[in-house]
């Protein structure tokens, strides 16, 4: 059985009745849990809590939402001025989302929460409209192929589900393992290009600690069960940072494993980072100390921030480093006159070893 017929019979089951073996121990904030009916909360495949990095305000996009319960969180938290846009590709899992957003408008008071059918590595292509457009016109020809090809270039491009930098913060909980290794670069694409400059991502996933074996990938029972797609924890981090990304950390990492087979660890963590660099031409008339407790600390650009030194920043960069992302990490020696700007955008981001941050903010 192909890995995408595994997925999709594993979860299709999985939203019928609760599968053990998909769960990991995660702890909520039960007030918001609270609010949810109790089958959403039984068929929780999750492995961490991207709800609690939400701001009110937010548009957030969740990568395979499954029974809905991130989204469902994530609503409450939002407020008025925020909305909630679930994405899966599983029919059964999105009926089972849709089956309660009746009940969870009127209880929440609102209707700030959408489930759309897609493949979170091709967020521009709306599943629902695919299938409609294939009734319309069933595919018996490579004439009829090339149609469709080009129908769906035309909805990426002119009907995108999700369009470009459209959202503040994308979240996912333990779906990213599920996408094929040869698609895991196009997916860090599109979550860089559906983000508005300087917005967060926060991702509760399944990493391992060593390179998983050809023989484990292609078990399609290990891949559905969020194992051998894993992401190893090095390449995690990278994909993100060379897409272009800053702030990139692991900001929960479970030191007990979830799983171990064959002497590899697999573990839940969540990765946090912002969307950038914008500009980093500005004139730096602004300037910053890094902290310590390390002898210096490098950004992505490869710019050094030698501890108790003064580096001089531009205004961007200064909003950035100051921002929540970075908390902690730099002293402001003029920040009884200087004001970051909430709308200046990402700078270069800096790795730190120090990784215990939690709610990252946008620059700003
Ligand atoms: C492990 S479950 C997690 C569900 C949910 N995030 C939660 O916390 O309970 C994985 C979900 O991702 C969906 N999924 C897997 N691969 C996907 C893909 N490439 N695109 C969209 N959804 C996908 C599955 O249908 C399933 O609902």
């Amino acid at each position: 059985m192909n890995i995408e017929t595994s997925v999709r019979q594993r979860y299709s089951k999985g939203a019928s009745e609760r599968q053990e073996s998909l769960c990991c121990p995660i702890s909520y904030d039960n007030s918001l849990l609270d609010q949810l009916p109790d089958e959403i909360i039984e068929k929780d495949y999750g492995c961490g809590d991207p709800s609690r990095y939400v701001q009110e305000g937010d548009v957030v996009l969740d990568l395979g939402s499954g029974g809905g319960k991130i989204c469902y969180m994530a609503a409450q938290l939002v407020g008025s001025r925020g909305q909630v846009i679930g994405i899966d590709a599983n029919d059964d899992m999105l009926a089972l989302a849709r089956k309660y957003q009746a009940d969870m408008s009127a209880r929440l008071g609102c209707d700030r929460v959408r489930f759309m059918k897609g493949y979170i590595q091709d967020l521009a292509l709306d599943l629902d409209a695919l299938e409609s457009y294939l009734k319309e016109n069933p595919v018996r020809s490579q004439h009829d192929y090339a149609g469709l090809r080009a129908w769906e270039n035309n909805q990426r491009i002119n009907h995108p589900m999700i369009p470009d930098a459209s959202v503040d913060l994308v979240i996912s909980n333990c779906v990213l393992n599920l996408v094929s290794d040869h698609e895991k670069q196009q997916l860090v694409d599109e979550i860089f290009r559906v983000l508005k400059p300087g917005g967060r991502i926060a991702i509760s996933d399944i990493i391992s600690d060593k390179p998983v074996p050809a023989a484990m990938k292609q078990d399609a029972e290990l891949w559905s069960g969020c194992i051998s797609g894993a992401f190893q924890e090095t390449e995690f981090l990278q994909s993100f940072a060379a897409r272009g990304f800053q702030a990139v950390c692991y900001d929960k990492w479970e030191s007990e494993p979830w799983r171990v087979m064959n002497g590899i660890e697999f573990r839940a963590v969540t990765l946090t980072a912002l969307k950038g660099p914008i500009d980093t031409t500005g004139q730096q008339r602004h300037s910053l100390i890094y902290a310590g407790p390390f002898a210096q600390v490098m950004d992505e650009s490869g710019r050094s921030y030698p501890r108790g030194e003064r580096i001089l920043v531009n205004a961007a960069e200064h909003a950035c480093l100051t921002s929540a992302a970075y908390r902690g990490v730099f002293i402001d020696p003029d920040s009884h006159s200087a004001t970051a700007s909430a709308s200046t955008p990402c700078c270069s981001s800096t790795s730190t070893t120090g990784n215990s941050k939690s709610d990252n903010g946008c620059c700003g």
